[in-house]
C-alpha cells in the first residue's frame, strides 16, 4: 500500500535520515560478517536508506525497489549521481520480486512489511530471493504505534491481518529465518538482523 500525505511527511525528512543512520549503524555492528555482494532494499522510498547502506556496507550492486513509481522518481532526484552509482532503482512489488531464487546476499526492509496486506507472502518472497545464510535486515512497527486512537485517523495502512511481536516472530521462523540480533520495544516495533536458514 502506498503512503498517504501524512506518512510522506514522516519518512521524507532529515530526522528519518538520522534515525536510519543510527539503525544501519546498529545493524552493521550486529551482523556476523558481510562485505561486498549483491543487496536488495525493498520499499526504498526516496532512497535515503539505500545511500546509507551503500556507504556502510559497500555492496557490489544494490537493487532498490518500491511499489510507488513516484518514490522511485523522488529517489532519482534526491540522490546525487555519485550516490546513485552501483544502485539500481526500479518499481516492483515485494509480493512478486523480479529476481531468481537465491539472488541476494542481503535484503533490507525499513518500515515496509506493515504496509503490505499479505505480509506473510512478502516474507516468503524475501526468503526465496536470499541465498542460504543470507542476511535480512528488518525494521518494523506494530499497530499500537501506527493504528492507535490518534494515528489511525492520520495514517493509511491495511486494516486486516496486522502483526504484533509474536505474529512477526512466528512468521519469520516459518519462512526460514533465524534471529541473529534483535532490538525490540514490545508494543512499538523492532530492529533485527536475521539469517536465512540453509535450504529453502
Ligand atoms: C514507511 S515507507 C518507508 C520508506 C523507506 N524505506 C524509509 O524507511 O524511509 C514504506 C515504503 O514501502 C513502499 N511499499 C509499500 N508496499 C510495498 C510493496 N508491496 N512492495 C514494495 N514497496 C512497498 C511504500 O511505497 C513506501 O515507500
Amino acid at each position: 500500500m502506498k503512503l498517504n500525505w501524512a506518512e510522506l511527511l514522516v519518512v521524507n525528512n532529515p530526522s528519518r535520515v538520522a534515525q536510519q543512520r543510527l539503525e544501519i549503524g546498529w545493524m552493521q555492528k550486529n551482523v556476523p560478517s558481510l562485505k561486498g555482494g549483491t543487496f536488495l532494499e525493498i520499499g526504498c522510498g526516496r532512497g535515503a536508506g539505500a545511500a546509507i547502506i551503500k556507504k556502510r556496507f559497500s555492496p557490489d550492486v544494490l537493487c532498490a525497489m518500491d511499489l510507488d513509481h513516484l518514490m522511485i522518481k523522488r529517489a532519482l532526484r534526491y540522490l546525487k549521481p555519485a550516490q546513485r552509482e552501483r544502485i539500481s532503482f526500479y518499481t516492483a512489488d515485494a509480493l512478486n520480486l523480479p529476481h531468481p531464487e537465491e539472488a541476494f546476499d542481503a535484503v533490507f526492509g525499513f518500515g515496509v512489511l506493515h504496509h503490505v496486506p499479505d505480509w506473510q507472502s512478502a516474507l516468503e518472497e524475501i526468503a526465496r530471493v536470499l541465498k542460504p545464510g543470507g542476511i535480512y535486515f528488518l525494521e518494523e512497527l506494530y499497530p499500537s504505534l501506527y493504528q492507535n486512537f490518534i494515528t489511525r485517523h492520520i495514517l493509511l495502512h491495511p486494516e486486516q491481518n496486522r502483526f504484533r511481536s509474536p505474529d512477526l516472530k512466528a512468521a519469520l521462523n516459518s519462512s526460514g529465518f533465524s534471529v541473529h540480533s534483535c532490538l525490540e520495544l514490545r508494543f512499538v516495533g523492532l530492529l533485527a538482523v536475521l539469517i536465512r536458514k540453509g535450504g529453502y
